[in-house]
């Protein structure tokens, strides 16, 4: 990896933990995640319901709320580690550093208020700006997102759901943030209003040259999307990929169920279930994470966690099928440091 591609990570993720602390033990929901975000790109964040999706993207944007807590790692935009800034500091890094489209986004818009003032107020609480700017923001927002001056001055009842779902990420990018989250965007939606969503994601992210996460259930929809991949289990990270190696050739057991899942109407086959249950988060076993649910498990997935190893260029895998290439590899870790 060459210095220009260090000095390109919009976001560094570094050995980040966070708990959700209860009676009945802590919550292991991001259990030593580690990612980067180039400048530019689309990183997909993918896994099944519960794997800590949300926990990482609130994480990034500190949002954590009690009973969870970032119990260690770092987050780096443009280099700076943000978890330990003052909760005011944090306020202008989130939104003009940083946006989030939450999940379910669609379904917080303020019923009882006009769009126009739910983005005014969004631009208002950070900046400065005459009525005559604030309309002219909210008009180019809404061209920005590829909705009709008029929707302005509607109420988000009268919208649909991708309109609102524009909306939500005309909202997100109204101070010219760097970073965006987006936490499952087109989830909700028909097939077809995604496809709409979707592109206006693409088309926010050309034009103002932002980089994206882009968390998500639909492996057909990432591949269309994103540059890269990240695929989480239970708390972990197993597999980072440039999107088209994780495709034709995903290396992680759980990477090939998600990927042998999607359907496809040339080639009907009995859908495949995994067996087996995600372990309590509040137990991860000694060893491999996915060692309850793989078809490889043997002795040493039991005893010992395989660290991420880069098997081909940018391609990193946790998995004992591949330890030869261990000794010779440097971790995601390792990288992550060294781009930041
Ligand atoms: N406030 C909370 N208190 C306790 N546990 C929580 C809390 N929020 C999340 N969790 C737990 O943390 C784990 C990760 O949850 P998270 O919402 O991050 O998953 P996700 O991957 O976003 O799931 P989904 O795809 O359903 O949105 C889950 O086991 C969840 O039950
Ligand atoms: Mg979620």
């Amino acid at each position: 990896m060459s210095a220009v591609d260090r000095k390109q990570n919009a976001l560094v993720v570094d050995d980040l933990h966070v708990h959700y602390f209860s009676p009945r033990g802590s919550i292991i929901a991001a259990n030593g995640v580690s990612f980067s975000l180039r400048k530019g790109e689309i990183l997909g964040l993918v896994g099944e319901s519960g794997c800590g999706k949300t926990t990482v993207a609130m994480a990034i944007l500190r949002m954590i709320q009690p009973p969870g807590r970032i119990v260690h790692g770092q987050i780096r935009i443009d280099g700076q580690d943000i978890v330990g800034l003052s909760e005011r500091a944090m306020r202008k890094v989130r939104w003009q550093e940083l946006a989030l489209v939450p999940q379910g986004a669609m379904n917080s818009l303020n019923p009882v208020t006009r769009i126009r003032e739910q983005m005014g107020d969004a631009i208002t609480t950070h900046e400065a700006v005459s009525r005559e700017q604030l309309r002219e923001r909210i008009l180019k927002l809404m061209t920005d997102v590829g909705l009709p001056e008029r929707v302005i001055s509607m109420y988000p009842h009268e919208l649909s759901g991708g309109m609102k779902q524009r909306v939500c990420i005309a909202m997100s990018i109204a101070l010219n943030p760097k970073v965006i989250i987006a936490d499952e965007p087109t989830s909700a939606l028909d097939v077809v209003v995604q496809r709409v969503v979707a592109q206006t994601l693409l088309d926010v992210k050309e034009r103002l040259g932002v980089s994206m996460v882009l968390i998500g259930h639909d492996m057909g929809l990432q591949a269309q999307l994103v540059d890269r991949i990240a695929v989480m289990y239970a708390g972990n990270l197993v597999e980072v990929a440039p999107v088209i190696a994780a495709f034709e050739n995903p290396l992680h057991p759980y990477t090939q169920i998600l990927i042998e899942s999607i359907p496809s109407i040339k080639e009907r086959k009995p859908l495949k279930v995994t067996e087996g249950i995600t372990h309590d988060l509040r137990n991860p076993p000694p060893g491999c994470i996915f060692q309850f649910r793989c078809m490889w498990v043997e002795q040493k997935c039991r005893e010992s966690a395989p660290p991420m190893m880069e098997m081909a260029d940018n391609h990193f895998v946790a998995c004992w099928q591949y330890p030869e290439r261990y000794e010779s590899t440097k971790t995601q870790s390792d990288l992550t440091l060294e781009n930041s």
